[in-house]
């Protein structure tokens, strides 16, 4: 392949990502694969390819990565045909500006075709990974007939397009073909998942999962973290080994297990692998610590003079550009569900705003002359206590992202046992100081509880009718009645019932 094509699918690709917002993109799946992964992916996926000819479909083709990555494939079969299908327009018009001799692009829905015969030996594709709530029912419902009557699979309502993507895909395969999906690594572990699994485990020769590390971000869509599929159309009745990878890269990932297909079919959570074995057992007493890391919310150093009302900041003319919503203290906050305005901020009557900028000072006397003056006010007051002198500058703010769910961690309690402490439903941007505590979703609920505001405001109302003692004797109890619970001991609380709306899309994982 002359590299000048390449190139010009790159430019192509990158005014289409221009020309469309976020939220265009989330609704058809665009996010593109970067070519570095294609050819990692492309290239694994090549070897495993017995046939001195490659007979290759990318159902969701957008500009080509894969074909691009196979066809510079060092040494590769020959390319006898080559198809790709894309549902948006503009996508097909750049895809058949660059390709205009090579895959053939056809302009439409793949999930509504059907080949005339089972032709494609190689398939690689990052399909859309558009979310359940985008997909309308009946467009579901038709996708679901189609799979049941095909592969005898039912697919749940709560499946990403991905899903069916895959399941769709099968009628193309002809017998030994080698399949590579790009995915969102969540169908390995939530219940709609189920059904991905069982065709990887019973219709076809699952070969290897590999895991990218969440840390290190794919794509755009941040919400994601993917994985790689890989399946050989040769389904067995009998034992295999399936390999899972994780990190790293595809040729030297950073870990790496075999494990029989007899344990996948009987182990839900397969992100468990490569780092973990098979469960031992499947907790029924969730803690809090199962679902949520708890945090202490930040020590400013001083409030006063770090924390400001909305007079204070138009006082002094200071700017949003350093400036995060922060929660008022639970004394001044008797709300327990805190709704957010166009842009995050809380909906509260008197909004408050931290100082949150950590440039040295020269930069901010230059940028932010304003703030140069309200800083030069602490120095020598402000800048000499104790947190403040700590830091390496003195106004500097420890970073938190918002927390979905915030508990006030002091408290009497109301008399007639009513629980001392408050959970708070934030749907905010404002993070919260050290008057609470902030629970975040830990990774394997993070996207679910991202995507599903209703099964998180379940498990809020659940924290909240949850029996006084419950908390408390995880807790402590200080004179005058006064209780308190820390960030490790509040991860201890046992929530049983609290996490069931949870429990419905996914395990609890012990460990
Ligand atoms: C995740 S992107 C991947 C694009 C390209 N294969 C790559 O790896 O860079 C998915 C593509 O599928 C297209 N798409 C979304 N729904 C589709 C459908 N039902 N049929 C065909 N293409 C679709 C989107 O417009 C988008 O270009």
């Amino acid at each position: 392949m002359s590299n000048a094509i390449e190139q010009k699918r790159r430019i192509e690709q990158k005014l289409l990502d221009k020309a469309r917002d976020t939220e265009y993109r989330r609704r058809l799946g665009q996010f593109a694969t970067p070519f570095e992964m294609a050819q990692e992916i492309a290239a694994y996926s090549v070897s495993l390819l017995n046939s001195q000819q490659i007979r290759f479909l990318e159902p969701a083709v957008g500009t080509g990565a894969f074909y691009s990555a196979v066809l510079a494939l060092e040494g590769r079969p020959e390319i006898t045909e080559a198809l790709g299908f894309e549902i948006d327009d503009e996508v097909v018009h750049a895809a058949r500006r660059i390709w205009d001799n090579g895959i053939k692009i056809i302009n439409a829905d793949f999930t509504r075709e059907t080949p005339d015969s089972k032709q494609i030996n190689l398939l690689i594709s990052n399909p859309p990974y558009v979310r359940h709530h985008y997909l309308a029912t009946d467009e579901k419902m038709r996708m679901q007939r189609i799979i049941e009557s095909t592969l005898g699979i039912h697919v749940s309502g709560l499946s990403g397009l991905y899903c069916y993507f895959m399941l769709l895909a099968h009628k193309w395969l002809d017998a030994n073909a080698v399949s590579a999906w790009l995915v969102p690594s969540e169908f390995m572990d939530v219940n709609y998942g189920a059904a991905v699994k069982r065709y990887l485990l019973d219709k076809v020769r699952l070969v290897r999962i590999h895991r990218y590390d969440p840390a290190k971000l794919m794509f755009d869509d941040a919400l994601v973290s993917s994985a790689v599929v890989w399946f050989v159309n040769e389904p067995t009745a009998e034992d295999y080994p399936v390999e899972f990878t994780f990190g790293g890269t595809i040729e030297n990932p950073d870990q790496h297990k075999t494990l029989q297909r007899s344990l996948l079919s009987v182990e839900r959570k397969w992100t468990r692998f490569p780092e973990h074995d098979t469960r031992q057992l499947i907790s029924s007493q969730p803690k809090i610590k199962d679902v949520f890391e708890v945090k202490r919310g930040i020590a400013t150093g001083d409030n006063s003079f770090f924390i400001l009302d909305k007079n204070k900041v138009d006082a002094l003319g200071l700017k949003h550009d350093y400036l995060t919503p922060i929660i008022p203290s639970p004394r001044h906050l008797d709300v327990t569900e805190l709704f957010a305005d166009e842009s995050g901020n809380p909906k509260i009557e008197s909004p408050l705003y931290l100082i949150d900028c950590n440039l040295p000072e020269h930069l901010i006397k230059t940028l932010y002359p304003e703030l140069f003056d309200y800083l030069q006010s602490g120095i020598g007051s402000v800048s000499n206590r104790y947190l403040c002198k700590a830091k390496r500058c003195w106004y500097q703010q420890e970073q938190r992202k918002p927390a979905p769910i915030l508990c006030t961690y002091m408290g009497r309690g109301a008399k007639g046992g009513a629980a001392p402490f408050r959970f708070i439903l934030n749907h905010s941007r404002a993070i919260a100081t050290n008057s609470y505590l902030m629970l975040y979703p830990k990774e394997a609920y993070r996207l679910t509880l991202a995507t599903n505001p209703s099964i998180l405001k379940n498990i809020w109302t659940g924290l909240n009718n949850l029996p006084a003692e419950h908390l408390v004797s995880e807790g402590r109890v200080y004179g005058g009645g006064l209780k308190k619970i820390e960030p490790k001991e509040l991860g201890e609380v046992v929530c049983t019932g609290s996490f069931e709306p949870l429990s419905l899309e996914l395990d609890f994982a012990a460990g």
